[in-house]
């Protein structure tokens, strides 16, 4: 008799709709997936531009009707309830889409096919568990979810649309409660102020991945699985991802001690997903948002701020100790932002950002000398001529060119550390590159 050998801990290429012919039944903890983009993303086209070595995504076109997509979706989800145990979950990352500027409410339309809310107890249908909504933060108000521009243009009653600045993360579960989990002190979840202020809410605030940092068009932060399988799972437990792309989750739970199991059905992304499962998780390249209680002013909404006093203290850790400060380069309506910088034993930086409203968020900029942190990232790549700090985006290639922030922290951290020198000509900042016995600072930190 042929015994049937079920996987574990690979990432597989194959049509999640056959997933369950890979994977043991009732053996996976938890999934993390989000659906193809139907009408947003071509991406047999981005992977003919891959091959051509342009990380260029195209847009669909949209030619699958809404009922066939779901058709698809169903049937993957079904595959995906056979082989989650009994009290696991499945998290689905799904937006509303636009279709010739009309909403399509897919999340919905997709709980409807997949949870039975007559009957609860349906041994065939998910429990519908929670709806978190993933905020992007800095993301929506370009590219397909810009729906505000228009009325920019026409700004009279009733020309307003909203800009789509979120998606839906659905969280289903099969059956009722795990009754293996381990209620050790190590499994025990930490309540420290990200737990209680940011993943205790229905809204989570993460901002999307920068553009072309991965070869993917639309990975989704590593921050949504590392969330999550700190929420939802145990060591050991095996996570799943049937749409895994350029493998966020799977990279993401290999790094926490999970089991893992990627499919998706175009082998450049299964190429991709295996070349990143082991590098070191990004998390802290995107902003951890931590919220504090504001005093506001009655004036907010005039747009008037005031200038908050924030204690840190609860955020900072033991070992870091406080080392300078320095203000935005930008004003907000006269108020400028302050970078405040801290340091421990080890060269580790920490810098945080508080913004003129008082609300603040962390930047871990690492160790120079360690190669996966920021502070290295930015010094590597730093122009040997010298540089105007405004076309530092230009000059430097790294993934966190995008976000202004933690090139700025990384650049005054640099500045402390007499890695660079300032110069002040024609009124414009200048920086330098200092070189030391004639080598670069590539060469020194070699
Ligand atoms: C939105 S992307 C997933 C992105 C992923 N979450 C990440 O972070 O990179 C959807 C993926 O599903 C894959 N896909 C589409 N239909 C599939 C199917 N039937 N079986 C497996 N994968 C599929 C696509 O190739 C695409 O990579």
């Amino acid at each position: 008799m042929l015994v049937q050998k079920y996987r574990e801990n690979e990432i597989i290429l194959a049509d999640a709709r056959e997933l369950a012919k890979y994977v043991k039944p009732n053996s996976v903890a938890l999934t993390v997936t989000s659906p193809p983009y139907r009408n947003a993303i071509d991406y047999t086209q981005h992977v003919t531009n891959l091959k051509n070595s342009g990380n260029v995504w195209m847009r669909g076109t949209g030619e699958e009707t809404t009922e066939a997509y779901l058709d698809t979706m169903q049937q993957i989800f079904e595959q995906v309830f056979k082989v989650t145990k009994e009290g696991g979950f499945c998290c689905i990352v799904i937006g509303d889409e636009v279709v010739n500027g009309k909403l399509i409410p897919l999340p919905s339309l997709l709980l409807s096919r997949l949870v039975n809310y007559e009957n609860e107890d349906d041994p065939e249908k998910w429990r519908f568990r929670d709806m978190i909504i993933w905020h992007k933060v800095t993301s929506g108000r370009n590219g397909a979810g810009n729906r505000f521009g228009l009325f920019i243009q026409f700004p009279y009653p009733s020309y307003f649309r909203a800009n789509i600045m979120h998606e839906y993360i659905l969280v289903l579960q099969k059956g009722k409660a795990r009754d293996d989990i381990v209620k050790t002190d190590e499994e025990k979840i930490p309540l420290n102020r990200i737990v209680k202020r940011e993943l205790a809410n229905s809204i989570w605030n993460i901002p999307p991945v920068p553009p072309r940092s991965v070869k993917h068009p639309v990975p989704f932060p590593e921050q949504i699985p590392w969330r999550l399988i700190t929420l939802l799972t145990q060591k050991g437990d095996t996570i799943l991802d049937p749409m895994n792309g350029s493998g966020q989750t799977t990279k993401v739970a290999y790094n926490m001690g999970r089991k893992y199991l990627g499919f998706d059905i175009k082998k450049e992304y299964v190429d991709e997903a295996k070349k990143r499962l082991k590098q070191v998780p990004k998390l802290s390249d995107y902003l951890i948002p931590v919220f504090y209680k504001e005093s506001w002013s009655k004036n907010v909404q005039g747009g008037f701020f005031e200038t908050t006093e924030v204690d840190l203290s609860p955020n900072i850790p033991k070992s870091y100790k406080f080392l300078f400060r320095t203000e935005s380069d930008k004003s907000i309506k006269g108020q400028k932002g302050v970078y405040a910088y801290y340091k421990n034993q080890q060269s580790n930086y920490l810098c945080f950002v508080i913004g003129a409203t008082g609300k603040h968020s962390r930047l871990n900029l690492g160790n120079v000398q360690d190669k996966g942190s920021m502070l290295h990232d930015v010094i590597i790549k730093l122009p040997k001529k010298q540089f105007i700090k405004a076309e530092l985006n230009k000059v430097l290639e790294t993934r966190i060119v995008e976000n202004r922030q933690p090139v700025k922290a990384c650049i005054d951290v640099l500045l402390h550390l007499n890695y660079v020198r300032l110069g002040d000509k024609e009124g414009q900042k200048q920086y330098y590159e200092l070189t030391s016995k004639g080598k670069s600072l590539q060469q020194r930190l070699k």
